[in-house]
């Protein structure tokens, strides 16, 4: 696993974008793992900007959820689908049929986790795999405790995450189980991607970086994938020794 560290978050998207960019022109059918959330926002924004500047093409690629909250629909503010239409999905005007995303309030979650798996083992593997780290150091909805085997599943929700989730929504809302992809998927993906900024982070950073990897904190299986990256910017580096 490697660290890179950059001096702000500016720097940060626009690398973290390059990286992604370079991977996608290598390999244009990709199948694209990306966080909703607003680590990745500004991520987001740039590659908004090269495809429409025309140096970038994403029309082969193929999009999969990474998480979404169980009964909360696609167009509530504050869904992890309507943060991806707002940032990147319709900014892109991309395909719908390149899109494959949890649907948190129809269809049956298990099934759609069984779906998702299926199609991520036909590719044998997501290209990229863009994820952020929550406060209690999850991963997606991989909470404290998930295996790092996990794949798609349905989970319930830690009291943290309830809580620091409520960030996304215009109004109190009960969260409480969610759909995402797995551990397994992170560490099985050609190119990993953990993405950090901010103060606030810097601890939970510093700790998956350093202790003994263990599912007790999802991030750290980080430390056990060769080929990942964590991207940084310099606040939330700032408790790494
Ligand atoms: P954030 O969420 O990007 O909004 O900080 C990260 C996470 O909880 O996984």
């Amino acid at each position: 696993m490697k660290v890179q560290v950059y001096p702000d978050y500016e720097s940060l998207s626009r690398e973290t974008a390059s990286i992604i960019a370079s991977y996608i022109r290598t390999v244009p059918d990709a199948l694209v793992c990306l966080a909703s959330g607003n680590t990745p926002v500004k991520t987001f924004g740039f590659l908004v900007d090269d495809v429409k500047a025309g140096r970038l093409s994403i029309e082969r690629c193929t999009f999969v959820s990474l998480d979404e909250w169980i009964g909360i629909g696609p167009t509530i503010e504050g869904s992890c689908r309507q943060m991806m239409d707002r940032d990147f999905f319709v900014p892109l005007n991309i395909n719908q049929k390149n899109i494959h995303f949890f649907n948190g309030v129809t269809g049956d979650p298990q099934k759609q986790c069984d779906q998702i798996n299926e199609l991520i083992r036909s590719r044998k593997g997501l290209d990229i795999m863009l994820v952020g780290i929550g406060m209690n150091g999850h991963i997606a909805m991989n909470e404290p405790g998930t295996s790092f085997d996990s794949q798609a599943h349905v989970g319930y929700l830690a009291e943290e995450t309830k809580t620091v989730g409520q960030k996304y929504f215009a109004r109190q809302t009960v969260l409480d189980q969610g759909m995402t992809l797995g551990l397994g998927h992170l560490a099985e993906s050609k190119l990993p991607i953990l993405m950090a900024n901010g103060k606030k982070k810097a601890t939970i950073v510093a700790r998956a970086l350093s202790e003994v990897p263990s599912p007790d904190l999802p991030a750290s299986i980080i430390q056990r994938i060769p080929q990942a990256l964590t991207l940084l910017d310099a606040d939330a580096a700032s408790d790494l020794s």
